[in-house]
């Protein structure tokens, strides 16, 4: 990452952390708490009040209530909407507990805390139930009413609130109880309101009627009270007391204030409390699961007022709390709108920030690359001028060379042709013997050879400097084609090499034609196939005719040439094979030449190792002249054909008459001429083997263990250093010098030579002298150390000699211990008269033949012969030094036979075993 990146990766995090921290101070999770109430009344708009002014002291809690007006279903639907909007928290005080239960139930089973107040539901459905002492009630409003009567008697009325709700049931219970008590107060009536002002007015005027002389009535909250007391001044009746229950400021308190009603019990609203209870649960703080709130407290006229005032105080001090808490929202709101604008600025600040940095390392990018485009450029140009100018001092050296090969050949001519004459005759004449034969048809075959290289460079010449005239005849070119291929079956069937020839064509079909360039054309590209592959491949020569073109197709399964080569095989002077140069490298370029003045074209298509197909394509024309005569010389002294053939065929070389006395050669080298002339120059003093391969040539070494190998250094396959390392490594072979033979005059390769382990080193070319004089030294070296392993004195082996060789820095250290080793295994032996060499070669991790062929090349003896040889001299040492008889020592050595042993031990020491112990 560079310095960059880092800087604006640390910008990026400040502004997130910033970011992070004033976001954190403007939001905050909050509890949702929802309040579901069953009505709408003073008493519940004071409970609201109380909630919501609780709500504001508490930061983390927001609360939504929602009124359903005494109907079941908006308030069953009101709850789902807190369900269903993931309220933290449900405050319900239910209408009716049988409607209201199953909803509230599946909050609660839902996992959604549930406090019920006021209204009891069926079940414990709820986290929390806020009981208030509704039976409490009931008992202190019949207290009031027994004080009210005097110990008079009295009839009462109760209007009761709904049926299913349990402050009504409770109400009742405890006021009824405490009537039922007193002897001189009577229910004369207790008929439901329904919680409702309207309801209670008509039941009591409809009761009024009835009980016109009522002492007093109970009702189970304000409103009803007031409905009743409106209904007793309808019927304008005085002396009834009415009794309300509340006590809310604004209607209960304020109605026994104007003497409506007499008197009214508080009804605690604990808006507060409810809301401290809710966020005890969300907290999990301590809370009770029925939370019970007392309630006895009776207004009347004694103390309405007062309450009213100190009322009033609070709903003003209330106020002022609400104005300062909306100031204080509107504060907050300011403030966090300032704070989003701070984290705006900032992000801006940091993202322009970043930009300028984007666009001032884009500008110092952009420079660089300028910079570094306008280098590359320069350095084009100039390698282009390089370019030029090295393809015009090629061009100069090309045209330098062709002009003074030119010169040269046209010097080389004269001399030529007159050895050349020479030569062709001594090499007819009859007295010759095989081999001075073969010596002259090797000369005279790279006479041709040389001769023909002289007249490509001069064609080729002639054509550069424009001077190649197109001569063309009207002719059947089919003939010609037809007799030029035949003139390469006899070199095809020698080589196994499967020729074929197809044309498409009719025998008198004409065309103008330059004969002598097409047949130039198509002799080199055969003669080239026929170069280049290998002995029972394929060619095939292709010629068609149509009144447009004809084409020479040449396809051959030879070596083939790599996508490299082939972009410059027409080119002057391109050598594919750089180890082993078979030309001038012109022949391609002249058949192009020629190709192209004759109008057409020529192309190559090849792999390396799957053969090549040469298509040469030239242009159908006519000329008034029909040429049918035969076609005499080319004019010029050469036989091209002849030439081209000639170049192809071997050399016959006599089989060569193997003498075992003589010591065995092997030569090996890839051009068969180099064979044939080592051996002509070395035919009489030594047997010789050939092979072309340094593969063949270890193979013929290990089955023949040869006296000397000579082998060239170049080799395609494998090359002289890695024959020469294997036959070290071989223990069969490893004794054998080796002589390198190598066109190379470098240092680096001797030395390659030697370390591979080669004896010695002959630079081409060389002359029989050297080559007759380093064979016979190596020969005679070899002899000497041969010579350390025999005993001159016995003609045997030398065995305590050997083992008294240095071991170390000793070239002939690994043959001394083969040695050692082999004369070990047979003192360790030699006692077993069933011994073979076979035994021994096993032990030694060798073949019998090898192991035999080995011994021989180092001592001249056979192995038996040794084995022999010892058992003899122990069983002298046995004669002279103890008594045993000479059967018994015969036996002792390993001998079968005692009469076998004595005829042995007679030829080796010139005398008996008897006679010697006598
Ligand atoms: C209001 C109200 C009160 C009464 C209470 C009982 O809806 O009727 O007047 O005391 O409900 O739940």
């Amino acid at each position: 990452m560079n310095r960059h990146s880092k800087f604006i990766l640390l910008v990026l995090e400040c502004t997130l952390s910033l970011m992070l921290v004033v976001g954190c101070g403007a939001r905050q999770t909050k509890f949702h708490i929802g309040v579901s109430q069953c009505s709408d009344d003073e008493w519940r708009s004071q409970m609201n009040d109380e909630i919501r002014r609780e709500a504001l002291f508490h930061d983390d809690a927001d609360v939504e209530i929602r009124v359903s007006d005494d109907d079941n279903a908006k308030q069953i639907a009101d709850i789902e909407y807190f369900i269903n909007n993931d309220f933290d928290i449900i405050i319900v005080s239910p209408r009716e507990a049988k409607a209201l239960t199953p909803v509230i139930r599946k909050a609660y089973e839902k996992g959604i805390p549930v406090i019920v107040f006021d209204r009891a539901i069926e079940g414990e459905y709820y986290t929390s139930f806020m009981k208030l002492d509704n039976e409490g009630i009931g008992r202190a409003a019949a207290e009031y009413a027994v004080q009210a009567v005097h110990g008079r008697e009295g009839r009462v009325i109760e209007l009761r609130g709904l049926d299913d709700s349990s402050p009504a049931i409770e109400r009742h219970a405890g006021f009824s109880k405490i009537i039922d008590s007193v002897d001189n107060l009577t229910i004369e009536a207790s008929v439901p309101a329904y919680w409702k002002k309207d309801a209670a007015y008509n039941a009591t005027d409809s009761l009024l009627n009835l009980h016109p002389d009522i002492n007093l009535i109970y009702a189970h909250n304000d409103l009803m009270a007031i409905g009743a007391a409106e209904a007793i001044r309808k019927h304008n009746l005085s002396g009834i007391t009415v009794i309300g229950t509340d006590a809310a400021p604004a209607l209960g308190i304020k109605a026994v204030a104007d003497s409506m009603i007499d008197a009214t019990f508080i009804y605690p609203t604990e808006g507060e409390r409810v809301i401290k209870n809710a966020l005890a649960i969300l907290k999990g703080q301590h809370y009770d699961r029925i939370d019970l709130v007392p309630a006895h407290f009776a207004v009347d006229a004694s103390n309405a007022g007062i309450l009213l005032r100190q009322n009033q105080l609070l709903a003003d001090r209330t106020g002022k709390i609400e104005v300062m808490n909306a100031r204080n929202n509107l504060m907050q709101s300011r403030h966090q709108t300032q704070q989003y604008l701070l984290i705006a600025a900032v992000i801006a600040g940091v993202l322009l920030a970043i930009m300028i940095i984007f666009l001032f390392r884009y500008l110092r990018q952009r420079r660089k690359y300028e910079k570094i485009l306008t280098d590359k450029n320069r350095q084009l140009s100039d390698e282009r001028d390089r370019q030029t100018q090295l393809y015009n001092q090629l061009e100069e050296a090309t045209r330098s060379k062709l002009v003074f090969f030119t010169n040269v050949s046209h010097d080389l001519r004269t001399p030529l042709t007159l050895i050349y004459e020479p030569v062709s005759q001594v090499a007819e004449a009859p007295y010759l013997t095989p081999v001075h034969r073969s010596m002259m048809q090797l000369a005279m075959r790279n006479l041709r050879i040389l001769r023909r290289m002289i007249e490509q460079i001069l064609d080729f010449r002639q054509y550069q400097n424009g001077k190649t005239e197109l001569k063309s005849e009207e002719l059947c070119p089919v003939r010609y084609i037809s007799e030029w291929a035949d003139a390469f079956r006899a070199i095809a069937a020698k080589r196994h090499i499967r020729f074929m020839v197809r044309i498409e064509a009719g025998e008198t079909d004409s065309a103008a034609v330059d004969i002598e360039k097409l047949e130039r054309v198509f002799f080199n590209i055969v003669s080239n196939a026929f170069k280049y592959t290998r002995d029972a491949g394929e060619i095939t020569v292709m010629f068609s005719m149509d009144t447009d073109r004809m084409v020479l197709r040449v396809s051959d399964t030879g070596i083939g040439i790599s996508k490299e080569d082939q972009l410059h095989i027409f080119d002057r002077f391109y050598q594919v094979d750089k180890v082993h140069p078979t030309g001038s490298g012109i022949g391609l370029s002249l058949t192009k030449a020629f190709v192209e003045v004759m109008g057409g074209e020529i192309t190559v298509e090849s792999a390396p190792g799957q053969g090549s197909v040469f298509t040469v394509t030239l242009p159908v024309t006519h000329v008034e002249d029909r040429v049918e005569a035969e076609r005499g010389s080319a004019g010029e002294a050469v036989d091209f054909e002849q030439e081209v053939i000639s170049e192809l065929q071997p050399v016959e070389k006599e089989a060569l008459d193997l003498d075992n006395e003589r010591p065995l050669l092997l030569v090996i080298d890839d051009n068969p001429d180099i064979l044939t002339l080592v051996q002509d120059l070395l035919p009489d003093t030594y047997n010789i083997i050939t092979a072309t391969d340094g593969r063949t040539g270890f193979r013929l070494a290990k089955r023949y263990v040869p006296s000397l190998v000579i082998c060239d250094l170049m080799m395609p396959g494998m090359d002289g250093l890695e024959f020469c390392r294997l036959v070290k490594d071989e223990i069969s072979t490893s004794h054998i010098p080796v002589l390198i033979l190598t066109a190379c005059k470098l240092d680096e390769q001797r030395v390659q030579s030697y370390e591979s382990g080669a004896d010695s080193f002959i630079s081409k070319p060389f002359s029989a002298d050297v080559l007759r004089s380093r064979v016979d030294n190596l020969l005679a070296n070899r002899k000497r150390i041969h010579d350390l392993y025999v005993d001159p004195e016995r003609g045997g082996s030398n065995p305590d000699f050997v083992r008294n060789l240095p071991s170390t820095n000793d070239p002939n250290a690994v043959e001394s211990q083969f040695y050692g080793a082999f004369l070990d295994k047979v003192m360790e032996n030699y006692k077993n008269s069933e011994l073979s060499i076979k035994d021994i070669a096993d032990a030694m991790g060798m073949g019998a033949p090898q192991l035999s062929r080995k011994i021989k090349a180092l001592t001249s003896l056979t192995p038996v012969d040794i084995i022999r040889s010892v058992r003899l001299r122990e069983a002298r040492k046995l004669i002279l030094s103890t008594e045993m008889s000479i059967s018994e020592i015969a036996y002792e050595v390993g001998f079968s036979s005692p009469q076998y042993f004595s005829k042995c031990f007679r030829d080796e020491f010139s005398t008996t075993p008897t006679e010697l112990r006598q």
